[in-house]
């Protein structure tokens, strides 16, 4: 029998990354029962809006299902589960809300922006004029009084708010405020935060005034990899769901909309406790490194609010990734450390400090196999995924 290489390759990275600790904040770790539906018949299937394709009667019913699974773990009013990742959810919400020549405000990716709403990615592509919200570097933060000044001189279309490296709420209030008060748009994109958004544990953009939440649907919200977009705002829904069939995607993946609706059913029970637990972690992550002596950003307002640790090496980034790598630690070259998967396999605050030992071996420059050995070992210890339908 003929054997794949390909399947060689993928048993090959998950028996790697089986013995590796994940710290990496965009990700997370998928139970059972969602995989179960990513890897179901719905993968390779087709449906539409209307009714185009026959055989579908069942989809549209879970597809709905899975909307309003959305609005009550969101609490909104409208969401649409078309996107495919979060950056094209951001493609559709500020394709509705802009038009070419309109101006976009955001946060540049040199203070931890989303980089494809910078100058060069999307807006270059939906001709959008960007400027950036000034930000305070030492509080982690926007500069609120710099960027009501920008919002009330440029007028921005739309602002969004929302960050990659992300550890403080957002002022959201003030900046829709300011926003809405000459007709313009504010965005939210809660890539990052959205698992700790749906258990009430960071901060509620919608309720603050932001017209659109968007955001990935795989980093602390423990889905599949995707998108989603919510709104209480009914013409902006309708705009959005206008322009997505045909614009911006066609087969939107049946199977990843069954695997969300899976992942919120997961959510919907444990959100809270669950993101409850992720801060306690990153706290006491950020504590553990910064009591062994290592520099932690946000150091003035406790390091962190979310699943992220900011290690900040700037251009040394590449080497500490690596050097994490080598004693099977996976970060990424920012160096953000994320709690979001180590919490979902049921870690706590022991083990946070345990991991902050592990890391500080590792920075002060050893490579001893002990450290690679004692990874294994935690991470062995925690392989039965949490915050499930069972659980
Ligand atoms: C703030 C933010 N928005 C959007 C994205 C893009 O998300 P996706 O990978 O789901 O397309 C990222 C990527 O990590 C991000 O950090």
């Amino acid at each position: 029998m003929a054997r794949s290489r390909t399947l060689e390759l993928v048993s090959k990275y998950e028996s790697n990354r089986n013995s590796t600790l994940n710290l990496i904040p965009s990700e997370n770790v998928l139970s059972f029962d969602v995989l179960k539906a990513l890897g179901s018949g719905m993968a390779g299937r087709y449906a539409g809006k209307p009714e185009s394709y026959a055989g579908s009667k069942i989809f549209h019913e879970l597809w709905n299902d899975t909307e309003e699974l959305s609005r009550k773990v969101f609490h909104c009013r409208f969401a649409n589960v078309l996107p495919v990742t979060g950056h094209v959810a951001g493609m559709m919400s500020i394709s509705a809300l802009c038009k070419r020549g309109d101006d976009l405000a955001t946060i540049s990716a040199d203070f931890g922006g989303y980089r494809g709403y910078n100058d060069g990615y999307i807006p270059s592509v939906m001709g959008l004029k960007v400027s950036y919200l000034p930000y305070n570097a030492r509080f982690c933060n926007i500069d609120l009084n710099g960027a009501l000044e920008l919002i009330d001189k440029d007028k921005p279309s739309i602002v969004i708010l929302g960050a990659t490296v992300f550890l403080f709420p957002h002022p959201v209030s003030k900046i829709a405020g300011a926003v809405h008060s000459y007709g313009g748009k504010l965005i939210y994109d809660g890539s990052h935060v959205l698992g700790l958004i749906a258990g009430g544990c960071f901060q509620d953009p919608l309720s603050e005034g932001a017209d659109v939440l968007l955001g990935s649907t795989h980093k602390t919200l423990f889905g599949p990899q995707g998108g989603l977009i919510l709104t209480n705002d009914e013409d902006i829904a309708m705009e959005i769901e206008e322009r997505a069939l045909y614009t911006f995607v066609d087969n939107f993946h049946l199977n990843r909309v069954a695997a969300l609706g899976v992942a919120l059913e997961e959510t919907k029970i444990h959100a809270a406790s669950y993101a409850r637990r992720v801060i306690q972690n990153s706290k006491a992550l950020a504590t553990g490194l910064y009591d062994k002596g290592i520099r932690v950003e946000g150091q003035e307002n406790g390091f962190t609010e979310s699943h992220q640790v900011f290690l900040n090496y700037g251009t040394k980034g590449e080497q500490i990734r690596d050097a994490l790598e080598t004693n099977g630690i996976i970060s990424d070259s920012k160096v953000r450390l994320g709690t979001n998967e180590v919490t979902r396999r049921g870690m706590g605050t022991r083990e946070m400090n345990g991991i902050s030992d592990l890391v500080v071996q590792t920075l002060s420059g050893s490579k001893s196999p002990r450290i690679r050995k004692d990874v294994r070992t935690l991470v062995s210890r925690y392989k039965k995924i949490q915050y499930t339908l069972e659980s």
